[in-house]
């Protein structure tokens, strides 16, 4: 069936993490309790939960459905005869691994069947734990999912998408992000035609904004910049597919209605968008190149205090002041996994081979920084200040080690020569001369 509703622009409501509420029809939302004894206009009240009941209040996200039909209603599920494609994961490996673009299907591909697994830390039913994954897509999907295996983080790097979900539509646009919460059922379609992007399911604590700490009140990511949809639904008795994945594999049925039929919500366990362009950055007007976690725009917490199971970090055009400073990414061997993405331009840090649509994956404690042209050409700038534009280069940075698929390792888009990037670096000691 056709899924878009072929509305103009979607509307939204602004905040984070906030008790939204929205209703399609007047008094569609029930006065006073989530679940009285007969829901306005007739409607199923359903609670959607993305966290255990018993969470602290500040952590808990769940949100109440006023809907045509129970989401119960649906007959049994059967393994798909397509998968994934990617899978499953390699043997670990410590090199540093760098990979061109996905190229764009050719064979009808619609969003769902265009992922493609890249790496991965854990198994989905972990209670920590990130998979990444590139799309590439061309057709509008005509069947709806949802993920049981965690949240959604889409980063999309060209082609607007079109998320139709349970709680209303969000339009997402390159240089935009959107967050779909566990479980949540949605459809995508292309009003461009093609998509291609990049995908973080993070199976562990929702994403959240991150502390700020001795930055104040304001700055980075800011709350009132991500919008959530309002209601709107379909009331279709049409056939459509069901599509879940579960532990990794996809599973489907047919329903004769539309799941998109939610008249009015209320809670916070929703889908939201986040335009990067909006991000506040920050960095250091005195000296010395600051750590990346100033760019963390969401973060996914572990049980270790300030060790995420999941940051989402960009690099977006900004100044460049600091004085006798080495202004790239300075070289380094981290604790943390960093697998990298360019939505569009050039990254600070790389004169060539890391392209729009393209990766990195550098693993806990490999070696990295600027590769030799960079770094001859940093050590002999003049330090004027420098405005970085039209750029948006991100990180998925994860605590546990990322597994590449055998996809990734295999595929002829891993750049078999990354290492060479580093290779011409010269010494250029001299015991004899310190200001050399
Ligand atoms: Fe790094």
């Amino acid at each position: 069936m056709d899924l878009d509703p072929g509305t103009a622009a979607p509307r939204y409501q602004s905040g984070f993490g906030n008790e939204f509420s929205s209703e399609a029809l007047p008094g569609a939302l029930p006065a006073g309790r989530n679940s009285p004894q007969k829901a306005p206009y007739g409607l199923y009240a359903e609670q959607f939960s993305g966290t255990a009941f018993t969470v602290p209040r500040s952590e808990a996200r769940r949100t109440w459905l006023y809907r045509i039909r129970p989401s119960a209603l649906h007959p049994r599920f059967e393994p798909l005869a397509r998968q994934v494609q990617g899978g499953p994961l390699a043997e670990p490996t410590p090199n540093r691994l760098r990979w061109d673009p996905l190229p764009m299907s050719t064979a009808p591909t619609d969003f769902l069947d265009g992922w493609v697994v890249m790496a991965a830390n854990a198994p989905a039913d972990a209670p920590s734990g990130t998979s990444l994954y590139h799309y590439a897509a061309n057709r509008d999907m005509t069947r709806v999912f949802y993920n049981a295996d965690g949240e959604l983080l889409l980063v999309p790097e060209q082609g607007r998408l079109r998320l139709l979900t349970e709680l209303g539509v969000l339009d997402i646009e390159p240089l935009e992000i959107a967050v779909i919460p566990r479980g949540l059922k949605f459809s995508v379609a292309l009003p461009d035609g093609n998509a291609r992007g990049y995908l973080a399911e993070n199976h562990g604590a929702p994403l959240r904004l991150p502390d700020l700490g001795p930055i104040g009140s304001n700055g980075l990511a800011n709350p009132r910049d991500f919008l959530a949809p309002v209601a709107h639904y379909q009331d279709s008795s049409a056939p459509v597919a069901l599509v879940q994945k579960f532990l990794g594999r996809l599973w489907g049925c047919e329903l004769q209605h539309s799941p998109l039929d939610v008249v009015a919500w209320h809670g916070n366990n929703v889908p939201y968008k986040y335009d990067l362009r909006l991000f506040n950055t920050l960095g250091t007007v005195s000296y010395d190149h600051p750590d990346p976690s100033i760019f963390t725009v969401l973060t996914s917490p572990s049980s270790v205090h300030g060790m995420a199971n999941m940051d989402f970090v960009i690099f977006p055009p900004r100044w460049m002041v600091a004085d006798n400073t080495f202004r790239p990414p300075w070289f380094h061997r981290n604790l943390m996994n960093e697998y990298m993405g360019l939505i569009q331009g050039a990254y600070d840090a790389k004169a060539e081979g890391f392209v729009p649509g393209g990766a990195s994956l550098h693993s806990c404690m490999s070696a990295h920084g600027p590769d030799a042209e960079t770094c001859a050409r940093a050590v002999a700038a003049e330090l004027a200040p420098v405005r970085i534009e039209q750029t948006m280069a991100f990180m998925f940075e994860t605590s546990q080690v990322l597994r590449p698929s055998r996809h990734a390792l295999a595929c002829e888009q891993l750049q078999q020569r990354y290492d060479a990037c580093w290779a011409s670096l010269p010494s250029t000691f001299n015991p004899n001369r310190r200001d050399a």
